[in-house]
């Protein structure tokens, strides 16, 4: 493998990425094999497959520990590299099945500490691990990786990346369409016409306070609500969801990012649903997943509607599963029409590992994908780092 051959691949009409992606919910990697034309505004994109490698529930708790040491970050990150590896070589297998071969692996990894500028920040830092050179080396592949740090060197949040992406796959002539991605922590990409219009933040708690809530109410039995079928059938305790609604990142200016620091369950969530006080489990997944609609609407009537009108919410990331957040977040925005990403005819499950690869096509062409409304840096930066 040598510096050549990503000269040849960037001299190509069209390339095939392996983009992966692990997120802040720590529930698995998602990959998506796609096939890449050109670059730029001009980029064309198609997935060919798309896989989630789900992590076993003990390496889950140790990315959700609290605290790790040195050791574990070095041992975790192999571990990763491994994980990413397997799913890399399914998208190889399934680039065979197709009649093509992968050019390119664009890997996220996985963020284990994200710590973005702020004014009441001492420090700033972003830390993704997940050993590309294991991946190179079971692949065979050139990887790219570590996204979000050249970002926050030049002065940006790192987050989000998915907007360029956002862009190319959803920009209409005359449209603004706000793209919302579900994860961890919920994103929202408002594509404009024009891509230096693009801009975007996160509007902040997603599934992470919800899966929190689950595993609290559930003796650590359950991960998640499934479709919100829990929440469907309870009701919002007005004192909870009040709590929920005051935090100062929602009235912070975007550009902004957050995570697991600030919308962690021990972060956010209130005492009482800690101590798993009188309430009824139900009544607590109703009001923890009405309050994550509820901040992204208002994320929106604050931050979005005075610019632009949108036509439409298109979601995605696993939050677009559960039901019951849908359907109160389609009453929070009304009247905007709100879609599932599905329902465009791309999963949604698979936007953020395509996002990765298109983000992996800029860096091979060296262009800049940051996009600096988005991130809030200070210039366009050629994202991510080689290990060929
Ligand atoms: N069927 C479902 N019903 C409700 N929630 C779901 C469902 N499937 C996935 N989720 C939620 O989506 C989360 C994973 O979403 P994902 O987009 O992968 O987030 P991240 O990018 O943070 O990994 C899960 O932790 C869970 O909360
Ligand atoms: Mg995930």
């Amino acid at each position: 493998m040598s510096l050549e051959l990503l000269d040849d691949l960037r001299e190509r009409p069209e390339r095939f990425i392996v983009g992966m992606m692990s997120g802040t919910s720590c529930d698995g990697v998602d990959a998506a094999l796609v096939r890449v034309k050109r670059h730029g505004s001009k980029t064309r994109v198609k997935l060919i497959a798309f896989k989630t490698l789900a992590y076993a529930p003990p390496l889950r708790a140790r990315l959700l520990a609290e605290k790790m040491d040195a050791r574990e970050v070095s041992s975790l990150s192999f571990e990763l590299g491994d994980i990413f590896a397997q799913a890399a070589v399914a998208m190889q297998e399934a680039a065979v099945e197709n009649g093509c071969k992968v050019d390119l692996i664009a890997s996220h990894g996985h963020t284990i500490a994200h710590y973005p500028p702020r004014r009441d920040h001492a420090g700033c830092g972003t830390f993704q691990i997940t050993e590309s050179a294991v991946i190179a080396d079971r692949t065979g592949v050139p990887v790219v990786s570590d996204f979000r740090t050249r970002d926050v060197a030049a002065g940006g949040q790192g987050a989000p990346l998915v907007p360029f992406a956002d862009w190319v796959l959803f920009h209409r002539p005359e449209e603004f369409v706000g793209c919302l991605n579900i994860g961890g922590i919920a994103n929202i990409t408002v594509v404009t016409p024009k891509l230096k219009d693009v801009f975007a933040f996160d509007t902040g708690p997603g599934n992470m306070p919800i899966d929190g809530a689950m595993r609290l109410m559930s003796h650590g039995q359950h991960h998640m609500d499934p479709d919100g079928s829990h929440a469907a059938h309870g009701e919002v305790i007005p004192a909870l969801l009040e709590k929920l609604l005051d935090h100062d990142y929602f009235d912070q200016l975007p550009p902004k990012s957050t995570g697991r620091e600030e919308f962690g369950e021990g972060a956010y969530l209130p005492q009482e649903i800690m101590n798993r006080s009188h309430f009824k489990p139900e009544d607590v997944m109703a009001t923890v997943t009405v309050a994550v609609a509820k901040t992204i609407a208002q994320a929106h009537q604050k931050f979005i509607a005075p610019l632009h009108p949108l036509s439409q919410v298109v979601v995605s990331g696993g939050g677009a599963r559960n039901k019951f957040l849908m359907k109160a977040l389609k009453k929070e925005l009304k009247p905007i029409s709100v879609r599932t990403s599905d329902e465009l005819g791309l999963p949604g499950d698979a936007r953020e590992a395509i996002a990765f690869a298109v983000l992996g096509n800029e860096s091979l062409c060296l262009r800049p994908s940051n996009v600096p409304g988005a991130t809030g840096a200070q210039h366009p930066a050629i994202l991510g780092k080689f290990t060929v």
